[in-house]
């Protein structure tokens, strides 16, 4: 069942970060910071990302700190013997620049020092590590150098981490006081159970304080400043950084490219795995976060993510929508060699995600990020949209009538550059360290809807590329620009249920750049979205399996009273939306929804399915009653009103006053006869529902065939004409208090949901009674005017 799933999910999630802080792995411990020797070791130092950021990085490293006190020397790792792979690196050092600032002689002797500091070596074997080793002490001694650390930059692909990681902790680990760092790239693993897995590999051989997990957005200039951006300026973003004031969050990454080449990788991964399992997450956690006191304090910044994480409602496939561009299915094809009949790929190379933060800052807010390859533009920002409540009658371009928004530019697109923009009719933000300037003189561009001009800009005097900017955070230890393993599971939990059940989804087919034009626009539905435009492209490959659209809920007979029956999460979305018509055409009819709900672990589903689902749901003229409790304290786990608080009520608009809980506990005793607890929620009923009938009254079966509370054996003509009843459990706890069947009689509508393969020998038992049975209570139900329906999975149904 969906929330079942969902309780796991949240339970995993609790138990996963018990496990590991057992493990330390929570501890974000400060290293002792020590000048002396560093050994920078790029394995894979000659590789495509090596050759294009890594060594640039590392010799901007080396430029800025050259008269830090420490010393450096630089290993290339390759695979190849050393005849050729030197050459190779050297071209590549040959190729380094350096900052402006340095003149260009200067340039000339610093560059001349880097080569000579580097060379290349062949990493393959336990013996290469164990050389490598041995020369580092060699020169160290030979030098009276004292060791400061060994950073291990690994440029290789994620299936060769746990190897060279356990070559790294077998015998090039420093000794004496020194530090070890090594550095990783994504993908960290497909999902969660390949991430865990990944994690514990190298959890052997490394200390979580040793890894340095990059995710570059992290070192985009624009996203850095996420949080001291909403530092400095507090005093403006405190009244307004909230559900009441925030209208959505966007967390956007266009790109104009295709995935040419990268197929082999990119057709396992996808645009979710690729872009919105990491970067957009990172960058949704900053902006989402309770701000911590200080934001570099890397233990910290880590809690305070894992609490929005942990706070987030589950995504469903409602919560996505997919798209693939035209010609990808042709490049699988050519790069995969298949053949056209053999299967078509389904990965996604678009998609918009709506996610919702369950708690009471952001609650209700919609959280979109969004993703695609061959798009019109490339682009990346985040942008806060807030709500503007101003009605301009006549002048629509004055300032106060415009869209109020904060816009993290992350580069590219119109503006070209990164930068962070505060419309005007908010507040003048403070400008962001003497690093940032403000822009003043503007190109004629607008920048999401509002011309530049509308805009407080301000930008980074100088450009950094995001990995020459993490390789200092490395060297400097801000552990808080790295990826935690608990982030990363985290993470993983969030978006690894959503790819699941896209699994099978068609994505939406799209032309690709200008082209797309309105196609991919997409729509927000209270807590679901969609594509705006209905319109579907259909072609060939799509008509041809039909099969994969999934099953139609099928109507039928059950004991002779209306079944309707489906996989479980169809079932449950039908039992929604026929409760909601009953609900809106009693609202219609009477101004007023009566409904009973039943215990138990069944209706869960529905619950769920109804906060997330069903936003136009009429709480507010909707009473809910009780069908039956436990005779516990309501605030008790075991309490099915408790239940039903948690997983409904509280997520729902639903006025206090038509909460109809069973009074169980009267004079400090729980259900005891001359209490008159029964006789009480009777009046109760009498006295609101109209000829003590219910509109619509949920029930469940036991595997004894009890409903409601009512058992096998129970003396149901006791009863008589009571509406309430005490009653008594073989099960703990024993006492019950419960509708009786006079009562569930007079409703107007009755549904018995079934669901779940433990309950096919129930049903078929009960298929088989003709009349009434007091071995199987659920026979009862028998609405005397109103209508009965059986909603059965097909798990129930058929085993
Ligand atoms: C590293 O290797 C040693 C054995 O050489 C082992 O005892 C240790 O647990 C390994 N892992 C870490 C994180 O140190
Ligand atoms: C913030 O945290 C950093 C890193 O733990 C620490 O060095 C610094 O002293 C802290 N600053 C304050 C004001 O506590
Ligand atoms: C596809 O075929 C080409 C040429 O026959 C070959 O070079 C390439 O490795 C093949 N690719 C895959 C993924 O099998
Ligand atoms: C700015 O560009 C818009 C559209 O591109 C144009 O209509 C407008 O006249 C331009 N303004 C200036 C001052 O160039
Ligand atoms: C209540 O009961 C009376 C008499 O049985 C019936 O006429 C009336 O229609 C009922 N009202 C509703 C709302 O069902």
């Amino acid at each position: 069942m969906v929330w079942e799933k969902h309780k796991q999910r949240m339970l995993g999630f609790a138990l996963l970060l018990v496990l590991l802080c057992a493990l330390g792995g929570a501890e974000g411990r400060e290293e002792v910071q020590r000048h002396g020797h560093i050994s920078v070791v790029i394995v894979g130092g000659t590789g495509d990302l090596a050759k294009k950021y890594l060594w640039q990085g590392f010799f901007q490293l080396y430029v800025k700190e050259i008269n830090s006190g420490n010393s450096f020397s630089f290993h290339g790792g390759g695979l190849s013997p050393i005849e050729k792979g030197k050459p190779v690196l050297f071209e590549i050092l040959k190729a380094v620049s350096c900052p402006k600032a340095v003149s260009e002689e200067r340039c000339a002797v610093l560059k001349e020092q880097f080569l000579r500091l580097s060379q290349y070596r062949q990493l393959k074997t336990l013996e290469d590590y164990q050389a490598l080793s041995k020369q580092i002490e060699k020169q160290l001694q030979e030098e009276g150098m004292t060791e400061a650390g060994r950073l291990f930059y690994l440029s290789v692909p994620a299936f060769a981490y746990s190897g060279v990681s356990e070559k790294i902790n077998s015998s090039c680990r420093p000794s004496g006081g020194a530090w070890l760092r090594v550095v990783l790239e994504k993908p960290f693993g497909h999902d969660l159970s390949s991430a865990q897995a990944l994690a514990s590999q190298l959890g052997n051989s490394l200390k979580e304080e040793e890894m340095y997990r990059i995710d570059h957005y992290l070192g985009k200039q624009a996203v850095s400043k996420i949080l001291p951006f909403r530092l400095e300026n507090k005093k403006n973003l405190n009244p307004i950084w909230n559900k009441h004031h925030i209208e959505r969050v966007e967390i956007v990454l266009k790109e104009t490219l295709d995935v040419k080449g990268r197929i082999h990788f990119y057709d396992q991964y996808g645009v979710v795995r690729d872009v919105l399992q990491n970067h957009l997450t990172e960058v949704m956690m900053l902006l989402t976060m309770k701000l911590p006191k200080n934001i570099s304090n890397a233990e910290e910044v880590n809690q305070n993510k894992l609490q929005i994480l942990s706070s987030l409602l589950p995504l469903g496939k409602n919560q996505a929508v997919v798209g693939q561009y035209q010609s990808y299915k042709t490049e699988v094809q050519q790069e995969l060699n298949q053949t056209t009949d053999q299967s078509v790929s389904l990965t996604p190379t678009f998609a918009a995600v709506v996610a919702h933060i369950d708690n009471a800052l952001y609650e209700g807010v919609p959280i979109l990020f969004v993703s695609g390859k061959r798009l019109n533009e490339r682009v990346g920002y985040a942008r806060v949209l807030f709500k503007n409540n101003i009605f301009c009658l006549q002048d629509h371009n004055s300032v106060h009538c415009k869209p109020k928004q904060i816009v993290f530019y992350f580069g590219h697109g119109s503006l070209q550059y990164p930068a962070i923009l505060v419309s005007k009719n908010l507040f003048k933000p403070a400008l962001m360290g003497k690093e940032w300037m403000e822009v003043t003189e503007h190109k004629n561009v607008s920048v999401l809807g509002l011309p530049i001009t509308d805009y407080y800009v301000q930008t980074p005097r100088e450009q950094r590329d995001a990995y020459a900017e993490l390789i200092s955070h490395i060297y400097a230890a801000h552990k808080s620009s790295f990826v935690s393993t608990e982030i990363l599971l985290g993470s993983w939990y969030m978006w690894t249920p959503l790819l699941t059940s896209l699994k099978d989804t068609f994505p939406r087919n799209y032309p690709g750049g200008a082209d797309n034009a309105g196609l991919l626009d997409i729509c927000l539905d209270g807590n679901d979205i969609t594509f705006n435009n209905m319109e579907v492209i259909i072609n060939h490959d799509q008509m041809g399996s039909s099969s994969a659209s999934g099953f139609k809920a099928m109507q039928g007979k059950f004991r002779s009273a209306d079944m309707v029956s489906a996989w479980t999460e169809e079932l449950v979305e039908t039992l929604a939306v026929d409760l909601q018509a009953a609900a809106e055409a009693a609202v219609h009819e009477e101004g007023v929804f009566h409904l009973a709900v039943s215990g138990g672990s069944t209706p869960l589903a529905l619950f769920y399915q109804l906060v997330l689902h069903h936003s136009t749901f009429p709480w507010r003229s909707t009473h809910v009653w009780m069908v039956d409790e436990r005779c516990v304290p309501l605030t008790e786990l075991d309490s099915n009103f408790h239940n039903l608080h948690e997983h409904l009520l509280q997520h729902v608009k639903i006025p206090y006053y038509n909460i109809h809980p069973m009074p169980v506990q009267l004079n400090q005793r729980l259900c005891v006869e001359e209490d008159g607890g029964a006789l009480v929620y009777e009046r109760e009923l009498s006295k609101m529902v109209v000829n003590s009938s219910f509109h619509f009254v949920l029930l469940g079966v036991g595997y004894d065939g009890h409903t409601a509370s009512l058992f096998p054996g129970e003396k149901v003509n006791e009863h008589g004409e009571s509406l309430v009843a005490l009653t008594e459990s073989p099960n703990k706890p024993h006492q019950r208090m419960s509708l009786t069947f006079n009562a569930i009689n007079q409703a107007h509508r009755v549904a018995l949901l079934v669901m779940g393969k433990g309950k096919h020998e129930l049903v078929t038992q009960v298929s088989r009674i003709k009349d009434v049975s007091d071995k199987w209570p659920v026979t009862r139900v028998k609405p005397t005017h109103g209508t009965l329906v059986w909603y059965i999975d097909y798990d129930a149904l058929i085993g």
